[in-house]
């Protein structure tokens, strides 16, 4: 499904090499910020990065009636094709369990009760990778095999201050908590062994979203200052991602992504039973050049943004704003560093600053800056 001009650009080349494992397999962003900006009528057609599936699926909660989720790796739409054939077809306990967050025994006969909804090419992939539906899909992306290791890390006795994080009910007490501790010798340790720019190089293999940032930046400063800002204003025990980070699953029940939580996932699969999700496998600019204007309603991309080099995301921008309706929703995610537009923007995104600080503050993927917006607003 590749263009071959779009192999060739610089941006997307990274991708081939990690286009035949699933990289990310939970939903390690927060889709609340994505649910409330991308609400009011931004439903009816939306164009999503699937990665994870999870925030495809999280969209649903507001009643989406049609997503295009495009993602550049096939095993990310097959791991979400997975997920739509298991939600349509298993209750909250079975599809917990099938996912790998609660215990089962018997994963690969509910894989075989859901194989035949899938397309040739996913049943295919995980039949060749039944390993990792045994062991639960939901946590065998190599960001997620990385967390087995964090969490190792962050299990050694030394770093036991830093688990206790998650024992707070009230921010105030996790506040002076972390005034006491945040700059040990023990914390200032965890930062300078996880968080290191060479560490993450060699270790989390990622496709490359260190790649675009200035040489200069020290990522285990900037990761560090995230992570407080981040706790200085929410709560450890509330966080998915953190949770895999310490301790390799979730934790705390009430905190899971939407479409793993008992109090959303009816309202999910049935909004499934009537929302068209076609996945499409491909450059998100190849997808939106061949697609009419005036096309969606909203774009929730992710933070895509990190993987692009500055003129391949203005350009995709642009695309973006083409295939918009009037007032469409965009809500995106950059890594460490703020998504700035040229002034040429200025009459085209109408950014909504309040949200964007909001979720710098309080997005559980804690490291993002955002983009969020109304796109085409003005005559
Ligand atoms: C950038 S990653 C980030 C993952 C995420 N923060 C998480 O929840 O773990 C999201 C997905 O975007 C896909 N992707 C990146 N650049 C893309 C592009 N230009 N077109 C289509 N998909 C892309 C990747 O394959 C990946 O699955």
């Amino acid at each position: 499904m590749f263009s071959r001009k779009s192999m060739t650009e610089e941006a997307t080349v990274r991708w081939e090499k990690y286009r035949h494992r699933i990289n990310y397999s939970a939903d390690n962003e927060d889709s609340a910020s994505e649910i409330e900006a991308l609400t009011n009528g931004s439903n009816t057609r939306l164009l999503c990065i699937a990665a994870g599936g999870g925030r495809v699926l999280n969209l649903l909660v507001n009643r989406s009636k049609e997503i295009w989720a495009v993602d550049v790796n096939p095993c990310q739409c097959y791991l979400l094709e997975l997920k739509i054939a298991a939600l349509k077809s298993f209750n909250y306990q079975e599809f917990i369990s099938f996912m790998g967050i609660a215990p089962s025994l018997d994963r690969v006969d509910a894989y075989h009760a859901v194989r035949s909804e899938l397309t040739a090419e996913a049943a295919s992939f995980f039949d060749q990778n039944i390993l990792d539906v045994e062991k639960g899909v939901i946590f065998q992306g190599n960001l997620e095999r990385f967390f087995g290791l964090t969490s190792k890390v962050v299990h050694l006795p030394l770093f036991d201050q830093f688990r206790r994080l998650f024992e707070f009910d009230e921010i105030e007490a996790q506040r002076e908590y972390l005034d006491q501790k945040w700059n040990s010798l023990i914390w200032r340790g965890l930062k300078h062994a996880l968080c290191r720019k060479t560490f993450l190089y060699l270790v989390a293999d990622d496709p490359g979203f260190l790649r675009y940032l200035p040489k200069k930046l020290p990522i285990h400063e900037v990761i560090f200052n995230c992570l407080h800002r981040y706790l200085y204003n929410n709560l450890a025990k509330e966080n998915h991602l953190l949770s895999l980070i310490v301790f390799n699953r979730y934790v705390n029940e009430p905190s899971v992504p939407h479409y793993l939580h008992r109090d959303w996932f009816d309202q999910i699969k049935t909004a499934l039973q009537t929302a068209e999700i076609k996945i499409i496998n491909t450059m998100i600019g190849d997808l939106v050049k061949e697609t009419p204007e005036e096309t969606f309603n909203g774009f929730s991309i992710s933070d895509i943004a990190s993987y692009m080099s500055q003129p391949s995301f203005y350009a995709l921008l642009d695309e973006i704003i083409r295939t918009s309706k009037k007032g469409a929703k965009l809500c995106a995610r950059r890594c460490f560093l703020p998504l700035q537009l040229p002034e040429r923007y200025g009459e085209l995104v109408r950014r909504n600053s309040e949200l964007e600080q909001k979720y710098a503050r309080h997005d559980h993927a804690m490291v993002h800056e955002y983009l969020v917006g109304d796109i085409r607003c003005g005559n």
